[in-house]
């Protein structure tokens, strides 16, 4: 199948990276074109598109409605939770845009300003996020599922000078008011935003307050037209998991983003100019940035944001009548939501009732694509089922299967090869290259590709010692796995203390502080264990202060525990389990024996550290963490 486009295009572009990304480049407008294409006048801290000028907007929008896409519809909004569907097109989105970036402009929002969005998977979400591009403000989403401990974090970070919030999000069973938990959130935080723009949803309104404003208002201003940015101006800040409760910053940049994601959508995702794609996640996460909102716009295409779930809104047919209702040509999301739907609909029958004769790929990623419900997906749909791997960090895929550029055999449990631009090599303990076949820790050789982070908000520091300290001018991923003979790379989960649940990145460290802030609670731990639904559940081991009886307190405080997590980081969380335990197994450091007890619950052999302090305490453990409730 190969037809050697791919060999060809991945050894020049480490060999040659200026020629290959250089090229790629033609493919954006820019107002003035880049000097330099890598610029590595500074490592580790490369650059791309140096001295180039542009808009990521005027990319998106203008330059599509000014080529004659303007009665083409840009954003299919189809929400089954409101039981409304919207058409936007792209002439119809600019005006939007232009007036409300307008509105932010006189709310006194300029270039470089931060501006945190909070909001559910409605089209106004994005609309503010392209806005903000149009001014060069930098937008910071916050996923609406995080309650106020991680929205306050984020505030605290971005100093946002504006922040955009809807009334309310839906979730099938119950609706979510975000002011309560907006405000609980600014009132945490010593950063206090000028403004607070508010969407209001009939479902659920807002009672405002003195620096509050309706969108309806804001969005009545003058349009404003594109700001030239420089192409390594901030476009975004996406806050991400790290294992501590803080929140990492990602950076992305205009330029480099604008090119590798144009670039990615026909070559890896074969989603051409005026096709229709539908990208199942949410504004939120990373994978809705690159894929629902900028990816799909800066090609033209036409893109579905859809406020609703795979299962439940209402049933388990809901992904394929939204692929044959837009004729989508692929579709992406987590494989748990795949899993959602083998669970309801194992043979599948309610696919029956649509044609979904237009898709060509499904596409899935943000965690391990195993290997059974590979094997169901593929059995059902007439199309290929494509395992992609990557992080918020990079923004793109690491590794694919390239269905625009030169599609290979697919190999169940690998996301395939890597993707141009991408030297990622298998590393061992001392940075030597594992032998093909062999687990290792998973690094990419610097420079990174475009639309990289560059580096975390406002902490070079930090993005030195988190991601390029290991390996000396590698980025380590966080992921460990092998390479096999063919160049098929096998991803096989976190090598550090970060969780993956439903395909949602959650930090050990912030379940903790949330658990660790009850008064009854002298230190804990969370570790995520394996869960055949979720991909990974967390799970909680709490050691009591003296005076409280767990024979007594008990369960009392483990109900506490659990409302805690929900109320503080977020439903999302799923931390359902808390056991109270005598004491937490540790080195003679100090730390916590976290991935010895991941092992224990998983039913793996468990690496002991010989500095362990006391293993009978981990002996004592064994039954409790062998019990996990699914
Ligand atoms: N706002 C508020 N609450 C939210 C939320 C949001 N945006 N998203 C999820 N929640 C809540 C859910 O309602 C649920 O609450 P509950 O405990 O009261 O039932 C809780 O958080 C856990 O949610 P989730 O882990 O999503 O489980 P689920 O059982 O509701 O749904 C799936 C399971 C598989 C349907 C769902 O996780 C899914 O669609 N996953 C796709 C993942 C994804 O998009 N990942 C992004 C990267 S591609
Ligand atoms: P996020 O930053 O939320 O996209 O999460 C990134 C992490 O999710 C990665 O470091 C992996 O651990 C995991 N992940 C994402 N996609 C895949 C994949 N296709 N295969 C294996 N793990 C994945």
């Amino acid at each position: 199948m190969s037809n050697g486009a791919y060999a060809a295009a991945y050894e020049q572009s480490i060999s040659d990276p200026n020629a290959f990304w250089g090229k790629a480049a033609e493919a954006i407008e820019w107002i003035t074109p880049p000097t330099t294409v890598l610029d590595d006048s500074n490592p580790p801290f490369y650059r791309w598109f140096t001295g180039g000028q542009m808009n990521t907007c005027f990319n998106a929008l203008d330059r599509h409605v000014r080529d004659g896409r303007g009665e083409q519809v840009a954003i299919h909004h189809d929400s089954p939770v409101t039981d409304t569907k919207t058409s936007i097109t792209y002439a119809a989105l600019l005006d939007q845009v232009s007036r409300f970036a307008g509105g932010l402009r006189d709310l006194g929002v300029v270039k470089g300003d931060r501006v945190l969005i909070y909001m559910p998977m409605v089209p106004e979400a994005v609309v503010a996020m392209l806005a903000c591009a149009r001014l060069g403000a930098i937008h910071s989403v916050v996923f609406g599922g995080f309650a106020p401990a991680e929205l306050s974090a984020r505030i605290e970070d971005a100093a946002p000078k504006v922040i955009v919030s809807a009334s309310c999000g839906i979730e099938p069973t119950r609706t979510i008011a975000y002011k309560p938990m907006l405000d609980a959130a600014i009132d945490r935080s010593s950063h206090q935003p000028e403004h607070v723009v508010m969407l209001q949803r009939p479902q659920v309104e807002a009672p405002l307050g003195e620096r509050d404003v309706l969108w309806d208002k804001v969005i009545e201003a003058e349009p404003a037209d594109c700001v030239a940015v420089e192409a390594t101006d901030p476009l975004y800040i996406l806050y991400t998991s790290g294992t501590t409760g803080r929140p990492k910053g990602i950076v992305r940049d205009n330029g480099g983003h604008a090119v590798a994601l144009r670039w990615s959508m026909e070559n890896i995702y074969d989603v051409k100019p005026g096709e229709t794609w539908f990208t199942a996640s949410d504004v939120g996460w990373v994978v809705g940035h690159s894929y629902i909102v900028y990816a799909p716009l800066l090609t033209g295409a036409t893109t579905v944001v859809y406020e609703g779930k795979p299962v439940g809104t209402p049933d388990a047919s809901a992904f394929w009548r939204v692929i044959s209702d837009y004729g989508a040509v692929a579709m992406f999301t987590a494989p748990t939501a795949y899993r959602a739907i083998k669970r309801e609909d194992p043979n599948g029958e309610k696919k029956a009732a649509f044609d979904l004769s237009t898709l060509r790929n499904v596409f899935l990623a943000g965690e391990r694509l195993d290997p059974d419900t590979y094997h169901w997906a593929d059995n059902l749909l007439h199309c290929a089922i494509v395992d992609n791997w990557w992080q918020t960090e990079t923004g793109w895929p690491i590794a694919a299967n390239l269905r625009g550029l030169d599609p290979m055999p697919i190999k169940a449990g690998s996301p395939s090869v890597r993707v141009p631009g991408y030297d990622v090599q298998v590393l061992d303990e001392v940075g030597n290259q594992c032998d093909r076949g062999n687990e290792g820790a998973i690094a990419i050789k610097l420079p990174l590709p475009p639309g990289t982070l560059p580096t975390l908000w406002q902490d070079d520091e930090r993005y030195v010692s988190g991601y390029l300290s290991v390996y000396d001018g590698y980025y380590l991923t966080g992921d460990g796995g092998l390479m096999d003979e063919d160049g098929y790379l096998f991803v096989m989960g976190r090598t550090d203390d970060v969780l993956n649940v439903a395909g949602h990145r959650l930090s050990t460290g912030s379940i903790e502080a949330a658990l660790s802030g009850h008064p009854a609670v002298a230190e804990c731990a969370v570790i995520g264990v394996a869960d055949d639904f979720k991909g990974q559940i967390p799970r909680g081991l709490v050691v009591l202060k003296g005076g409280y009886d767990a024979s007594t307190d008990g369960d009392r405080i483990v109900a506490e525990l659990v409302k805690r997590v929900r109320d503080e980081v977020g439903a999302v969380a799923s931390l359902r389990q808390v056991d109270i335990v005598p004491a937490l197994p540790k080195t003679r450091s100090g730390k916590i024996l976290r991935k010895t007890m991941r092992e224990i619950a998983d039913g793996k052999t468990p690496t002991i550290p010989g500095t362990i302090e006391d293993a009978s305490v981990l002996d004592a453990l064994a039954d409790t963490l062998k019990h996990t409730v699914h």
